[in-house]
């Protein structure tokens, strides 16, 4: 590892992981997600999967990453021979990488939607705001043109970043990006606590209700939690790498955990009170209701149509914070291999999730009807992605970093103390691969 790629001082890897695990997830899925089931169940079920599954795998992976200093395939790639492991635990560098090329495939897409609405004014005069919010989305996406545009303009600007580098490009980035994106959410959220309906929207998110509570509840909180954090497919590894060697492991992930925590919250803080202020809306919509509902909410509301413009500035950025993660590990190896050069190389890997996005962008109009194992295109690449790949790839790491790797060692370069490294250590060797174990055989059985 050249030194000069790692990140000046403690804040730039604090700022890139939480610009890694901020992003579509927390502010659309999450909101929608605990709309689809249950609320507080959901949220309660979320908050224990991140941290008895999110907390532990996150520092592991992040460890693996500084243990390696390399991209995520060689970081592997290095504990299997300093270890003398089996040659099918390099599979697991691997499948990260592709999957964040999947991700990035129809990340790309949402984001490029989210970027498009900045620009979605609803005439003031609007006697239909409910039919012009349907409508403008159903037009949007039945258009192929229209996304593939904001799709490559979306990837476009992610390469281009990345492109220019980890320290350059990305550091530079995120260290503008970041601290915008928590000033605007902090906006918005005191805007919806006085324009909305903020204690039904608090009762909603806390109000815990253990009777709606089932398997497929846990399913969904687990995988969110994956997806949210990050983890399970080598961004956070990729960023580990470029740790300074004195950052203390088991006190900066907390903190990036928080952050991420605290900015769904947020962000269920405020499109909920802006959704429950419209009788007529319901916060269960669903995926939609980002895209939808929360238009219609909006232009109701006192200068709504700014405050929804910021609203997609605001998932925008979130977005290519995240999105610049997806991407890296993959570029990080090429790079290293000198197979091409950074930038060459990651204009060939972006070029790959483009042409995939494309099947993710069809499955809302030309293949609309198209369906494989009962998925269409989109969705089958979230469910494998979300559902399988993160997973899977988190238990690795858990039986990797618990079960082989040096102890003595690692309690002294995270800089845990007992009580804490007990915990990590019985999460990773225990908890977390039983609990990623059985929610994966309950999809087999049910
Ligand atoms: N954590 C990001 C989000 O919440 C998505 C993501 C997943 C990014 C995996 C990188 C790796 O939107």
């Amino acid at each position: 590892m050249n030194q000069n790629k790692i990140w000046q001082g403690n804040w730039t890897f604090i700022l890139a992981a939480a610009g890694s695990a901020v992003g579509l997830g927390n502010i659309w899925k999450f909101p929608y997600m605990a709309g689809t089931n249950g609320g507080s169940a959901f949220v309660l079920i979320y908050f224990l999967c991140i941290l008895l599954i999110g907390l532990p795998v996150m520092m592991a992976e992040t460890y693996l990453g500084r243990y390696g200093r390399k991209s995520p395939i060689n970081s592997i790639k290095k504990v299997v021979t300093d270890f003398n492991l089996s040659f099918y635990w390099k599979i697991l560098g691997w499948l990260g990488a592709i999957a964040g090329l999947m991700i990035l495939s129809y990340y790309s897409v949402f984001a490029g939607i989210a970027a498009a609405y900045i620009f979605n004014f609803m005439p003031s005069n609007e006697v239909d705001p409910v039919y012009y919010s349907l409508n403008y989305f159903s037009e949007f996406v039945g258009s192929p043109m229209k996304m593939i545009f904001w799709h490559t303009l979306f990837l476009g600007i992610t390469c281009f970043i990345v492109g220019k580098g980890v320290i350059d490009g990305i550091g530079k980035t995120i260290n503008f990006l970041m601290p915008t994106l928590f000033l605007l959410i902090i906006l918005l959220c005191i805007y919806s606590s006085f324009t909305g309906d903020f204690l039904r929207a608090f009762n909603f998110l806390f109000d815990a209700d253990f009777s709606k509570i089932s398997t497929s509840v846990i399913i969904a909180a687990m995988g969110q939690a994956f997806f949210t954090l990050s983890i399970g497919m080598g961004a956070i590894m990729a960023y580990g790498a470029y740790m300074p060697e004195d950052q203390p492991i088991a006190k900066t992930i907390p903190v990036i955990i928080i952050l991420d925590t605290s900015v769904a919250l947020f962000a269920g803080l405020t499109i909920f009170p802006i959704v429950f202020s419209n009788p007529i809306l319901s916060v269960s919509s669903g995926p939609g209701l980002l895209f939808e509902t929360l238009p219609i909410a909006f232009s109701s509301l006192p200068y709504g149509s700014i405050f929804s413009s910021i609203f997609f500035i605001l998932i925008s950025i979130a977005a290519v914070s995240s999105s610049v993660s997806l991407i890296e590990p993959f570029t990080a190896w090429v790079e290293e291999q000198q197979i091409f050069t950074r930038k060459l190389g990651v204009i060939i890997l972006g070029l790959f999730a483009w042409i995939l996005g494309l099947g993710s962008i069809f499955s809302f109009n030309i293949w609309k009807e198209i369906f494989i194992f009962g998925f269409d295109f989109l969705s089958l690449m979230d469910f494998l992605t979300n559902n399988i790949m993160l997973p899977f790839g988190g238990l690795a790491i858990c039986l990797l970093v618990g079960w082989v790797l040096e102890k003595e060692k690692m309690k002294k370069d995270l800089k845990m103390n007992s009580g804490f490294y007990n915990f990590f250590i019985i999460c990773l060797k225990y908890v977390a691969p039983i609990s990623i174990g059985t929610i994966f055989l309950s999809y087999f059985f049910s």
